[in-house]
């Protein structure tokens, strides 16, 4: 597709003595007034050297500009020069693109751009997969599916937090508090009760502390016992996660967690004793990161034992060796942000040239409103009693506006579960979130069912034309009948997909993407208000069905990037 900015800053950088094309093009705005035209140039900078006032800047290079084949008219308006597209020549253009890449519009189908490791979920077995590992997952997944459609390879790695000495005190108190019957009935609503009553009694009787640290020490040594146990506790959790992954329509590439790196810790251990960064402070190892104002990387404890970042530096060395990552990305909470700046650091200091292609994106966290998230099991699993409770009021909602839908069951579950991650990434993830279902299952605002809801809207005005959904044909298009107001801005905002997806994965930003989806939908409904599709003129109706099949592609493919389903019909 033809880029009309770049073209223009081409043109513009003749006549502009000092100013690069790129400087030119990044200067360029997009005036929200489209009575100002579709570009604006503002002649500020250049007033100190030629030493006039912008206005007349504006007025004396606004004349000096001869035809061009795609700009109609060019105005100055005080400092600005102001330039309006040719709108056949961009419905043109866009149309054209659109409709070529069909289905896969916006996504590369090629995956040459070398490898990008995400590592997201993570969930702790045996603990509560709660609301903060629901942003990771989502996050992630949107990531995930960004940098692919960019051309990028992904590895999607689950990396559990399944090793460390709560699976010691899990063993003692599942001796202690429960039975094979029980936690296969219950799951890991058991997992947590044990837990709970083992951390209520190790209050009063510290020695069960010991116990389970001597049962640690056991699994760390491979003792059969211990690891049966603590391999069974595992299966049973990831049963459970598994059933929200599928809810969610979340996959991994590997699930590769703590414990895997069991055996890969002493080398990264060695390597920092060799390379002289490790200090033995009252017996633990650590790193020391004065220079950086860190607080000190932990390697082991004073027993010897490894940790959290002990594990974290060792996954990323088995990751560069593996998968040869262009970029390794780690979607954790905000308040993680010491624990990755403290070893991305080590590994600097280890020499590795890859440590600057290692990335955390943190997120803000998520509150409840008014306590009317009641859950069901008792705080277990609680993400999936929110899962449930968004599919149940969807469906009420189903069944109130829409009862003779087919398939309301599915539509349902798309839409319950799409607003959720809709609205968990549709503010910078860095921000806190405050959970509203008022605003999750509105479906005027600017929401997952909203977007969903244009979608199905475009999908319906496709059917009765007759067309096969699945099947659309090229057909001639009359340009000159779609180039009002309303049809040039949801073509402008089509022609912005690709900008959008860049932007986003250079930010780290699914929000961008959900963001650019309302926008889409807001001016297609403006586009559909104000163009009778189904009309008697074939040659209108075909060439505004043709915008219409063009948005539904674009919109089916933002929601995709969100990991959001696109039902036809809702
Ligand atoms: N299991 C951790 C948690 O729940 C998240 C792990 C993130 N990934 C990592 N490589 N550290 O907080």
């Amino acid at each position: 597709m033809r880029n009309f900015k770049f073209e223009l800053a081409e043109l513009l950088s003749d006549k502009i003595t000092g100013l690069s094309q790129d400087e030119i093009v990044a200067m360029i705005e997009v005036p929200t007034n489209t009575a100002m035209g579709d570009y604006a140039f503002p002649c500020f900078k250049l007033a100190k050297e030629l030493r006039k006032a912008p206005p007349i800047i504006a007025k004396e290079l606004a004349q000096s500009i001869g035809q061009i084949e795609f700009i109609t008219e060019v105005q100055s308006v005080n400092a600005y020069v102001n330039f309006f597209l040719d709108k056949k020549l961009l419905v043109k253009e866009v149309l054209n693109k659109v409709l070529t890449e069909g289905e896969n519009y916006g996504i590369a189908s090629t995956k040459d751009k070398g490898n990008i490791v995400i590592d997201y979920s993570s969930p702790n077995i045996a603990k509560p997969f709660h609301i903060g590992h629901l942003r990771s997952t989502v996050i992630g997944n949107s990531l995930y599916r960004i940098f692919e459609a960019l051309g990028h390879n992904c590895i999607g790695i689950n990396h559990l937090g399944d090793w460390g000495t709560q699976f010691g005190k899990l063993i003692v108190a599942y001796k202690k508090y429960s039975s094979k019957e029980e936690i296969e009935q219950k799951g890991i609503s058991e997992l947590l009760r044990i837990y709970v009553l083992f951390h209520d009694e190790a209050k009063e009787n510290p020695e069960m502390d010991q116990e389970a640290r001597d049962y640690f020490t056991r699994m760390e040594k491979g003792d059969a016992e211990a690891l049966d146990l603590w391999r069974w506790f595992k299966e049973v959790s990831l049963n459970e996660f598994e059933r929200v992954y599928n809810m969610l329509g979340v996959t991994f590439d590997s699930y590769h967690g703590e414990a895997f790196y069991n055996d890969k810790m002493d080398a990264s251990i060695r390597e920092l004793e060799d390379k002289g960064l490790i200090e033995i402070s009252e017996g633990a190892k650590i790193v020391r990161l004065d220079d950086e104002n860190m607080a000190p990387c932990l390697i082991t404890k004073k027993d010897g034992s490894s940790l959290y970042a002990t594990r974290d530096i060792a996954a990323a060395k088995y990751r560069k060796e593996n998968y040869d990552f262009k970029k390794c990305i780690y979607v954790t909470a905000l308040q993680q942000n010491l624990h990755f700046a403290q070893w991305f650091k080590v590994i600097e200091k280890l020499e590795y040239d890859w440590s600057k292609d290692l990335v955390h994106v943190p997120f803000g966290m998520v509150s409840m409103d008014g306590g009317k998230l009641s859950t069901r099991s008792g705080n277990v699993i609680f993400l999936e009693d929110i899962l449930k409770d968004a599919v149940d009021k969807t469906r009420s909602i189903i069944e109130e506006k829409n009862p003779q839908l087919p398939n309301k069951e599915e539509v349902a579950q798309k839409v319950g579960i799409g607003a959720v991650i809709f609205d968990d990434m549709y503010n910078n993830i860095i921000k806190d979130i405050q959970f509203s279902w008022e605003r999750v299952l509105n479906f005027d605002g600017e929401t997952g069912p909203y977007v969903q809801y244009t979608h199905a809207r475009a999908c319906s005005v496709i059917k009765k034309s007759g067309l096969d959904l699945e099947n659309v044909p090229h057909f001639s298009i009359d340009y000159s009948v779609i180039s009002d107001n309303a049809t040039v801005g949801i073509i402008k905002e089509l022609a912005e997909f690709d900008e959008v997806i860049q932007a986003a994965a250079a930010n780290y930003e699914p929000s961008y993407i959900a963001r650019y989806a309302v926008d889409l939908a807001q001016a297609f409904n403006k586009f559909y208000h104000d163009n009778p599709i189904l009309v008697e003129d074939e040659n209108i109706k075909n060439s505004r069905l043709a915008v219409v099949i063009a948005t539904k592609y674009a919109l089916k493919n933002t929601l995709y990037l969100l990991g959001i389903e696109a039902p036809v019909q809702m």
